[in-house]
């Protein structure tokens, strides 16, 4: 196998666009895919700092390597959720990306803020964590972001976390969060934070790729409180159509990208009010974070 582009060995074969690479050709392919997408979603400009939500995890670790590469100005952020082991490594792992290469990372530990993990904040709010954990995650990006002068934060969602909320979206009739779903969520007029996800175009084969080839030490293990998670059962029956049909999942989410201002013409504006408790937009007078924590503080508090 030959690289498409100057003959010499082969990497990787990337069956979508029927063709391979060599390293060097992977490598400027996977940075033209994330330029298009900051460029056709107006996502960030050249001078305007990023706040990179690192978890941990190739896709996020990858996302920060290549902004750097590509020249961009980039602090990290780590929320560690307290879950034992798998936060404990999670936080090494960013870490010790960011020390070896001099970059910034702010950390945040529910630990030290709550004196409760994300999994018993969860318990105690009566919530699944999951829904509890975006929720948190959400605030956090927001208010640290804001907190230090960053308009913008990107996320390492990739190819398959969104065509596989599509499809979960899709499944279930969903209209709300299909309204909602895109590479760059707004800022409320600039209330908070524009969130980018620029990996958008890329799929995790290729995303997984890239980090062991620039040697990127992430962890492999997922969330332990994702296990039987309904988007696994998404993304594999996308990957079988993706086998049967390659480009099927890119062509699946653009496609939606491109109807989705016909399918959803009058788009109401989000979040109109601002939360009386922290201050950030929101749809009622209290937003969903600071009904959690009062419910999590009278509830230990009981
Ligand atoms: P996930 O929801 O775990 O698939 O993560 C999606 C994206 O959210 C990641 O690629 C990161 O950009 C961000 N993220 C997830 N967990 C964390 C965390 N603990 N701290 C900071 N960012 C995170
Ligand atoms: Fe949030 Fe697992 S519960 S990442
Ligand atoms: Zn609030």
């Amino acid at each position: 196998m030959k690289c498409r582009r100057c003959q010499i060995p082969a990497v990787i074969k990337l069956p979508r666009h029927n063709t391979a690479f060599c390293r060097d050709c992977f490598e400027d392919y996977l940075h033209n895919q994330v330029l298009k997408a900051i460029s056709a979603n107006k996502m960030f400009k050249k001078d305007e700092a990023i706040l990179v939500a690192v978890s941990g995890g190739k896709d996020s670790l990858a996302l920060w390597h290549i902004l750097n590469k590509l020249g961009y100005q980039t602090v990290g952020l780590y929320l560690n959720l307290g879950i034992g082991s798998y936060s404990e490594l999670s936080q090494e792992r960013t870490e010790t990306f960011a020390k070896g290469r001099g970059l910034e990372l702010i950390v945040q530990n529910y630990r030290k803020t709550y004196g409760l993990g994300i999994v018993e904040i969860a318990k105690e709010s009566a919530r699944p964590p999951c829904s509890a954990c975006g929720t948190m995650k959400r605030h956090h990006f927001n208010r640290i972001a804001m907190e230090k002068g960053f308009s913008v934060v990107a996320t390492g969602h990739n190819l398959d976390d969104e065509a596989s909320r599509l499809f979960g979206n899709l499944l279930n009739w969903q209209r709300p969060y299909l309204e909602k779903q895109s590479p760059t969520l707004s800022d409320n007029g600039g209330k908070w934070a524009r969130k980018v996800k620029p990996l958008y175009r890329l799929p995790e084969r290729e995303m997984a790729a890239y980090a062991i080839l620039n040697r990127i030490d992430y962890i492999l293990e997922e969330c332990p409180k994702s296990k039987g998670a309904k988007m696994f059962v998404y993304k594999e029956a996308l990957n079988k159509l993706e086998i049967a049909s390659p480009g099927r999942k890119l062509a699946f989410y653009l496609g939606f990208l491109k109807e989705k201002a016909q399918l959803f013409p009058s788009r109401i504006e989000e979040n109109p009010n601002t939360c009386g408790e922290c201050g950030q937009p929101c749809q009622d007078e209290t937003c969903g974070y600071c009904r959690l924590v009062a419910r999590v503080k009278t509830k230990v508090m009981s």
